[in-house]
């Protein structure tokens, strides 16, 4: 870390090594998955569970020619038939997902379906010998991490990703090579939040399909906040400190919202990593005020973060800490990064932008390029512009699946990103129901054996 309080030329030379770092996301996969039939061939990809989730993502793939979608499958015919329309040329439907998987032109599934639906369906493609991308959370009940781990193990070949597209965003992974780099000190606390303001609540005109269609708020069915928001927010904690917390405690409330559901409404989270730092989450219904981001917070600076959607653009902020320790007692100079653009101290309070590869210098930029970068540079430091992500995330996660299918490599949200994800959910709702710490390890003990022992005879 620079020891100067303001941004220096130093502290900017490693943010742009940062950012070089962050190469495009589909070349930083592993070797050793199965290819599909033919390389340099479209993949056939359909979709399991195809409502509001699987029609968005059905969206963004449309743009993306290294996959075609040969089939689609809900059991819900309005949602169905709405996908098969957003698809833009002819689409083979289905009410079983089976009938789907017994197609042998199908390299690749996506499953966007309820929660509880995940494990079973991830399953039998599995079982299908084809790849799967399923949404988070990944799995639903202790018993089914141990299950799918085992299954992975038993067809190493075929890809199985996780929809955490915060892995595959230029600024988290900015971020993220930040920390590793020691340009926020050393950093003790994470601090998340997604709050909002409303029940949530979908539309019924068919009472009875309620819990079909607001599966969201039973926990039949659903891990409630934690597996909807905090989920992204648990697994963006884990991936900067590069652990897994020791344990959990936390309050959830069924407080506002008296509607029949039983997930909560408001939960209220703190998890410790063994080396002690710490991560803080809140996810309210009742005011959304502060919105949904994450702060990264080290002894010498902050990271403010934020995934964005497609109203709201992705934005990354960093923060130097004025009177971090070393910073006091080194005293040196204020250089100034922009070469002429002076950053000032307040430049300090309001943040810098994360820079993104497209804005940094590379020895090969004929001379108008390189002009134009320090452009963009300085109307960054004066808060006119701020940097935007040359492609969505979620356009990343959706085509690096593809790539990863088709060149047999392994995703970067991969199967064990995406079950000690599923594993912050499930053990931060049994702390909250249980009121109790709940220890990460406890995990290891959870779900194994689980089929209920025969009762005893009374006497
Ligand atoms: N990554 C993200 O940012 C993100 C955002 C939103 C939702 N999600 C996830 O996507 C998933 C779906 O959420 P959603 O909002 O689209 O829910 P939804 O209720 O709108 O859609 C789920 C669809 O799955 C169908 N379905 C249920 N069981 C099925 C089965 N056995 N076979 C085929 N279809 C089945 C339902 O009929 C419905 O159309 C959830 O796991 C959710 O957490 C992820």
């Amino acid at each position: 870390m620079s020891e100067s309080p303001v941004v220096t030329r130093r502290d900017a030379v490693k943010m742009a090594g940062a950012a070089t770092a962050v190469a495009a996301v589909s070349r930083m996969a592993a070797p050793g998955i199965l290819k599909v039939r033919a390389a340099n061939s479209q993949v056939n990809y359909a979709f399991i569970g195809a409502g509001s989730r699987g029609t968005y993502l059905l969206k963004h793939l449309s743009k993306i020619d290294a996959g075609r979608c040969v089939a689609l499958c809900d059991i819900y015919e309005p949602n169905l038939k709405k996908a098969a329309e957003s698809v833009g040329y002819k689409t083979a439907t289905y009410k079983d997902y089976r009938e789907l998987l017994a197609r042998r032109d199908v390299d690749a599934i996506y499953v966007a379906t309820p929660l509880y639906a995940h494990f079973p369906v991830t399953r039998d493609v599995l079982l299908a010998g084809k790849h799967v991308f399923c949404e988070k959370s990944l799995v639903f009940k202790p018993e089914e991490i141990h299950a799918l781990r085992a299954l992975h193990q038993q067809h190493p070949s075929q890809v199985i990703q996780t929809g955490l597209q915060r892995r595959y965003s230029s600024f988290y992974r900015v971020a993220k090579q930040m920390v590793d780099k020691g340009m926020l000190g050393h950093v003790t606390h994470v601090r998340a939040q997604w709050h909002r303001n409303g029940a949530g609540r979908r539309p019924v005109k068919d009472p009875s399909l309620e819990r079909q269609i607001n599966w969201r708020f039973y926990r039949e069915y659903s891990g409630g906040l934690t597996a909807e928001l905090a989920s992204h927010q648990i697994d963006v904690a884990d991936w900067m400190f590069g652990m897994a917390p020791e344990f959990v405690c936390g309050i959830g409330g069924i407080d506002t919202f008296k509607d029949g559901r039983d997930t909560y409404d408001n939960v209220q989270l703190l998890y410790k990593y063994p080396k002690g730092q710490k991560l803080i989450y809140s996810s309210i219904s009742t005011n959304a005020h502060l919105d949904f981001s994450e702060t990264i917070m080290g002894t010498g600076g902050t990271i403010v973060i934020t995934v964005g959607d497609d109203n709201n653009p992705a934005n990354g902020m960093w923060f130097r800490e004025p009177n971090a320790p070393k910073a006091q007692a080194a005293g040196k100079s204020k250089e100034n990064w922009t070469a002429g653009a002076t950053v000032s101290s307040s430049t300090v309070q309001k943040g810098f932008p994360l820079l993104l590869p497209q804005d940094v210098q590379d020895p090969n930029d004929s001379f108008l390029r390189r002009e134009m970068k320090f452009a963009r540079r300085w109307l960054y430091s004066k808060g006119v512009m701020v940097p935007e992500e040359p492609r969505n995330p979620v356009d990343i996660e959706l085509e690096s699946f593809l790539h990863c299918c088709r060149n047999g490599q392994r995703p970067v949200a991969d199967i064990e990103v995406g079950l000690m994800d599923s594993t912050g959910v499930i053990l931060s709702n049994l702390a909250m129901d249980e009121g109790r710490r709940v220890y990460y390890s406890e995990i290891e003990k959870m779900g194994r054996g689980t089929q209920p022992k025969p009762k005893a005879k009374r006497a």
